[in-house]
């Protein structure tokens, strides 16, 4: 099997679901001597399985997959009737309409771990919750490493008693959505490098550290707070081989963005991304409904795709550090 511990370069290209993960990125960094990561979310189980093939055909060194891990709660239809008023003038501008119903959807997350055992695919990450034990047993019968994502030590444990091998620990600098278990929880809002340092002394499990990485000296402060390895995402967006549209890579260097915020607008989970139009109308009335916020702004990012404005700019805090370069220069500039 293999481990967190085996990394040599000490680098992991995070998941990162929604288009922006590509077979090429995830091969490029495990092909520079990272592990790269895939976000398997959004795919369907035979898309998933192609994605892990392509991947294949493109590397023969580790690599890993993400999936969220689904939570149904009770739907707030009133809160969302209202969200989607509110949303629907924007969505009428742009040429779209608005679904009135939206159904939940668990993201068809047994058949992708079918998918994930069958393949043998080296890692399996989990994020928004932990999967049970019975789940990650039957990964490991595949030899397959598990690791989870946490935003606390309380989640750490969870993790640490339903067996996994390792864990990302994510910090609340950390471009895209948290991981936080619980969708209606508070975000714990912990900076990387004390969430690392307390997620290793509790658990003792090898820990990735995930959170506004922009530098090698970055890199080398959170090996010295205990991680075995560094997990980047914002650095990797400007990569060639991300998938990443042309309208976010843009706003990552344009003066006229220059924060972030962690905000429920697109999805109903808190994530973080630059501060845009949309972000400012809507995060003080999104509700925590998710998947279905998710589903019903869908037609609005898709509708306003090459607006900056409209669309989902995911990013952390070290947004200007990410350069327009190959994903193995990214990796060779951080690696020790
Ligand atoms: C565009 C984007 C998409 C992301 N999608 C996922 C995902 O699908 N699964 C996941 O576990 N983390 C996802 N993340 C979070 C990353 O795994 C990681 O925690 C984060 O990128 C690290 O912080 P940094 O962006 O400051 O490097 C995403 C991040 C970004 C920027």
């Amino acid at each position: 099997m293999f481990r967190f511990e085996n990394l040599d370069a000490r680098i992991a290209g995070a998941p990162m679901a929604g288009g922006t993960s590509t077979p090429q990125l995830t091969a490029a960094v495990s092909n520079a001597g990272g592990l790269g990561f895939y976000g398997g979310a959004y795919l369907s189980p035979d898309q998933l399985r192609d994605v892990v093939r392509e991947i294949r055909a493109l590397t023969d060194a580790p690599f890993g997959v993400n999936l969220f891990v689904p939570e149904e709660i009770p739907f707030d239809a009133a809160a969302f009737a209202a969200y989607r008023e509110q949303l629907l003038p924007l969505a009428r501008r742009l040429g779209t309409d608005l679904p009135e119903a939206v159904p939940y959807t668990d993201d068809s997350f047994e058949g992708k771990i079918q998918v994930l055992i069958d393949e043998r695919v080296p890692v399996v990450s989990f994020t928004f919750g932990c999967a049970d034990a019975a789940t990650i047993a039957r990964l490991h019968r595949a030899d397959v490493f598990v690791a989870g994502t946490v935003t606390s030590v309380a989640e750490a444990m969870i993790a640490h008693d339903a067996g996994v091998d390792g864990l990302c620990a994510q910090g609340i600098a950390a471009g895209g959505h948290r991981a936080t278990y619980r969708i209606l929880d508070d975000d714990p809002a912990i900076e990387t490098r004390p969430l690392t340092a307390a997620v290793v002394e509790a658990t003792g499990l090898p820990v990735i550290a995930a959170g506004g990485v922009r530098s090698r000296d970055d890199v080398v402060a959170l090996l010295e707070a205990g991680a075995v390895a560094v997990q980047v995402g914002t650095l990797l967006l400007r990569c060639p081989e991300a998938g990443t549209k042309q309208a976010h890579r843009d706003a990552l260097v344009d003066p006229r963005f220059s924060e972030t915020a962690t905000t429920r607008a697109y999805s109903g989970r808190l994530a973080r991304g630059l501060v845009n139009d949309f972000i400012e109308a809507n995060t003080a009335s999104a509700p925590p409904v998710y998947p279905q916020v998710n589903t019903l702004t869908g037609a609005i990012r898709r509708a306003g795709a090459t607006d900056p404005e409209v669309i989902n700019l995911w990013a952390g805090i070290g947004f200007r550090a990410a350069q327009a370069i190959p994903a193995a220069d990214v990796v060779a500039g951080l690696a020790r």
